[in-house]
């Protein structure tokens, strides 16, 4: 079953949050997910432990791996579930190299933002390389993050330019800055459990991982052989694969 790697050498680009939230969508659609957690900073593993009984049932989180268990990890997840989730540390380090080389799928998360564009561009040049050199071409997007849904910076429409002329698949759907986002990790949520009395705009940060997540279904059952996904996609996605 193919795994799918969240990467960008630039810290805090928004990827555990992209982890969590699409992890539970494709959990809410009915797949078998196993969040391999490499995040040094194990932010999954902590929301995972303080959800306790509230977790989706479908949604396994593993953590503490490490550039020494991740292989393992890797093997004895991929047979048993629909869907390996790799969640990485957000800086240089030899584990992403490791990572790309299991990874059916790579989503980029980045900012609108220079900084965050030349993370994402570490990432793709290490996926040009390998393709180069290995012959392994590994489909990947960047998924733009931290969004303001009123305003296009400069900065984004920048960032939006670059992808284009690298021709780098740029997901539809962004995440949006959201308190929700946030909060999901600092009160051990998730977008389902929360109350919206206490929670701005939750209607719409939900509409927006399930838009999200929707299409990260199609990316992968467009680009990796995967059975299960293809009984739980809507009427919808099945066409596009
Ligand atoms: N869409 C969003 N709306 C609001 N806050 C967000 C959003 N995405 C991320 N954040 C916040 O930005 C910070 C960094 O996000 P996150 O931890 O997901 O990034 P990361 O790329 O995993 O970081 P690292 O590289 O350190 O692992 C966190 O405080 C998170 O709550
Ligand atoms: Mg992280």
């Amino acid at each position: 079953m193919p795994v799918l790697t969240f990467a960008n050498t630039k810290g805090g680009a928004g990827k555990t949050t992209a982890v969590l939230l699409i992890a539970t969508e494709l959990a809410r659609m009915g797949m078998r997910i196993a969040v391999l957690d490499a995040d040094p900073q194990h932010w999954i593993s902590r929301w995972h432990q303080q959800l306790g009984g509230n977790c989706p049932e479908r949604l396994q989180v593993v953590p503490y791996v490490s550039a020494a268990s991740l292989e393992r990890e890797i093997k004895r997840w991929q047979p048993a579930v629909d869907v390996v989730i790799l969640d990485l540390p957000g800086h240089r380090s030899p584990l992403i190299a490791q990572a790309m080389g299991h990874s059916d799928y790579v989503l980029i998360p980045a900012q609108g933002s220079a900084m965050d564009a030349q993370g994402a561009a570490t990432v793709i040049d290490l996926l040009t390389y390998l393709e180069h050199r290995a012959g392994i071409r590994i489909p990947h997007s960047v998924v733009l993050t931290r969004i303001n849904p009123i305003i296009t910076t400069r900065a984004l429409q920048g960032v939006k330019q670059l992808l284009a002329e690298k021709r780098v698949h740029l997901m539809a759907t962004p995440i949006v800055e959201r308190a929700a986002f946030r909060d999901v990790f600092s009160c051990g949520e998730t977008l389902y459990t929360m109350d919206p009395r206490h929670v701005s705009n939750l209607e719409r940060a939900q509409e927006n991982a399930q838009m999200l997540g929707r299409e990260v279904l199609e990316r992968l059952m467009h680009y990796c052989t995967i059975g299960k996904l293809n009984s739980v996609a809507s009427p919808a996605v099945r066409l596009v694969a």
